[in-house]
């Protein structure tokens, strides 16, 4: 039933053995899939997991017998919960459309229970409700942890204790962040796996379910031009650039105990990197990809101070409108050092990449919201037409941009002729832009990736070793950044951040793109 391009050998090749027992009968009358999204009420369950789950359905995508239910502390009825998740749901599909029907069908299969996150016996009413629903068939259970971090492991021992599956599968989806350090995040770990097993555990990064991104690999392997020049043969830096145009309104409080490294860099764009400078798998299976990516990480230097710049955005007015600084949010101490943006270099000693400069950027508050991946190649040896560009030889050199959002688009910048009668070299893009190219609304990350859990594709979550492997590469630098209260370099709302972050790109002969 599904309506997307799918290798279905890879979804039987990623299932346990005891799954696999589930799902040799997975008739689809005879077993049923339970949605539980744990922390009901907040913001990433209205904002994103609901109409996620909603455009599945509207789609097709979910099997035919499911189940959603809302769980948080807060006092709701199913009425109320619908009531909350039909403001947010959209016809992604074509949003002129009328998907009235489709939603209120959708509404009639959400439910809400009201209980502790800590309560085995609030746990089992659910679990009793969710029996009832499934009558009797395979009851698949899918519980999404859309919960602050300290509450994990609460909520997962209860779920697993008192409301897991009797006779089919029961997955966990687990938000970040995943720890704030190695040992926080071997701890997280350690507790999870006290209830779960790995198979069971699906960390999400929504970075991996983003069209773009799943489109790495397919440019990579599938197109003969690019992969004999992905290396450090000719190309002469890689950027990873991610830039939100608003600060952390709303989220302060948690962003501060977190920064930009830890929210952006150590999870999405790490990611991104892994993926675009992995080894060719032995197939698509969700272990073999997932074994290059750790080769990845676990290749690259640990990130040092001196190629660090760190920054926080502060107050700034424009046209009459006065922008807030970072520390002006009440749920962020006055005094706080912490990062609302950084710039790294980064480095895989291996020898596909050796010496060539991994540039991450990321940033709140800045002018621009965008998210890219930038491949600058080589200059062309010999200077034939680089006379042309006179000292600006970068101008000269062919670069790759991956734009992940807003506006989804591949370009090559090449040098051509302007045409006439002189000889005069310009640059162009050859541009595949998805707007243009693909009439179909780009799917949110969420629908991806929770199709994916339900379906039990490993492929776009994070392995246990994978993440140990992250945190190792930034540990030091925060530690050392936090022990050592480095303060960061200001910037004013809206701007294009430190100029700190110039000088580092410098200091490797790079121009940020
Ligand atoms: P919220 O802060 O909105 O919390 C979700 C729910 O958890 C709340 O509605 C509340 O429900 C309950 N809750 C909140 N604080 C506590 C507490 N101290 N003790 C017990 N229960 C509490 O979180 P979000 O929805 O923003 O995020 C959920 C998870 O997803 C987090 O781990 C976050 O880091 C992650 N995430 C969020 C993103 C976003 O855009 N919001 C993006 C990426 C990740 P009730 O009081 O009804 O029990
Ligand atoms: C989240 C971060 O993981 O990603 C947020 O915690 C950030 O700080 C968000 O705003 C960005 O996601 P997207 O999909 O809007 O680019």
């Amino acid at each position: 039933p599904l309506n997307r391009l799918k290798d279905e050998f890879i979804a039987v090749n990623s299932l346990t053995e005891s799954e696999e027992a589930a799902v040799s009968d997975d008739d689809e009358n005879e077993s049923t899939v339970s949605i539980t999204v744990v922390g009901a009420s907040g913001d990433l369950a209205k904002k994103k997991i609901f109409p996620a789950l909603f455009a599945l359905y509207y789609e097709d995508c979910l099997p035919k017998h499911f189940t959603i239910y809302g769980y948080a502390r807060s006092k709701m009825t199913d009425a109320d919960l619908r009531n909350m998740v039909s403001k947010t749901l959209t016809c992604r599909i074509d949003k002129r459309e009328n998907c009235s029907e489709k939603m209120d069908q959708f509404l009639k299969r959400c439910f809400y229970h009201s209980g502790q996150y800590d309560s085995q016996e609030n746990f089992a009413e659910l679990n009793k409700k969710l029996k009832e629903h499934e009558g009797g068939r395979i009851s698949n259970r899918l519980f999404y942890l859309s919960i602050p971090p300290n509450i994990f492991i609460d909520a997962v021992k209860c779920a697993s204790l008192s409301a897991s599956s009797g006779n089919g599968w029961t997955r966990v989806i687990v938000e970040k962040p995943f720890g704030r350090d190695s040992e926080s995040s071997a701890a997280l770990t350690k507790s999870l796996k006290q209830y779960l097993t790995e198979d069971q555990i699906f960390r999400i990064d929504h970075y991996l379910g983003k069209e773009l991104v799943e489109n790495l690999s397919v440019l990579r392997f599938s197109n003969l031009i690019f992969e004999p020049l992905w290396s450090r043969q000719y190309i002469r830096n890689v950027q990873l650039i991610f830039s939100e145009d608003f600060g952390t309104e709303g989220r302060g409080g948690y962003f501060d105990h977190y920064g930009i490294i830890r929210d952006i860099m150590q999870n999405h764009l790490l990611q991104i990197l892994a993926l675009f400078a992995m080894e060719t798998p032995v197939s698509l299976d969700a272990e073999d990809i997932r074994n290059e990516k750790v080769k990845v990480l676990r290749s690259m230097r640990p990130l040092q101070l001196d190629n660090v710049v760190i920054g926080q955005y502060k107050s700034h007015t424009k046209g009459g409108v006065t922008y807030p600084a970072y520390t002006d949010d009440k749920t962020v101490p006055k005094d706080s050092l912490t990062p609302t943006f950084a710039a790294a270099a980064l480095f895989i000693d291996n020898a596909r990449w050796d010496g060539v400069p991994f540039l991450m950027k990321a940033g709140k508050a800045l002018h621009t919201k965008r998210a890219e991946i930038r491949v600058q190649f080589r200059h062309v040896p010999g200077n034939l037409y680089n006379r042309n560009f006179g000292t600006d030889l970068d101008r000269a050199t062919n670069e790759l941009v991956i734009r992940v959002q807003p506006d989804e688009a591949i370009y090559l910048k090449i040098n051509n002729k302007v045409p006439g009668l002189g000889m005069r070299l310009d640059r162009s893009n050859l541009n595949l832009h998805y707007a243009a190219r693909y009439s179909k609304e780009i799917p949110d990350a969420y629908e991806r990736l929770l199709l994916d859990a339900i379906e039990g594709e490993r492929r776009l979550f994070i392995r246990s070793d994978e993440l140990d492997a992250a945190w190792s590469l930034f540990t030091p630098v925060l530690k050392d950044l936090e022990e050592n209260k480095i303060i960061p370099e200001y910037y004013p709302y809206g701007s294009r951040g430190p100029v700190g972050a110039h000088y580092l790109a410098a200091r490797y002969n790079v121009r940020w793109g």
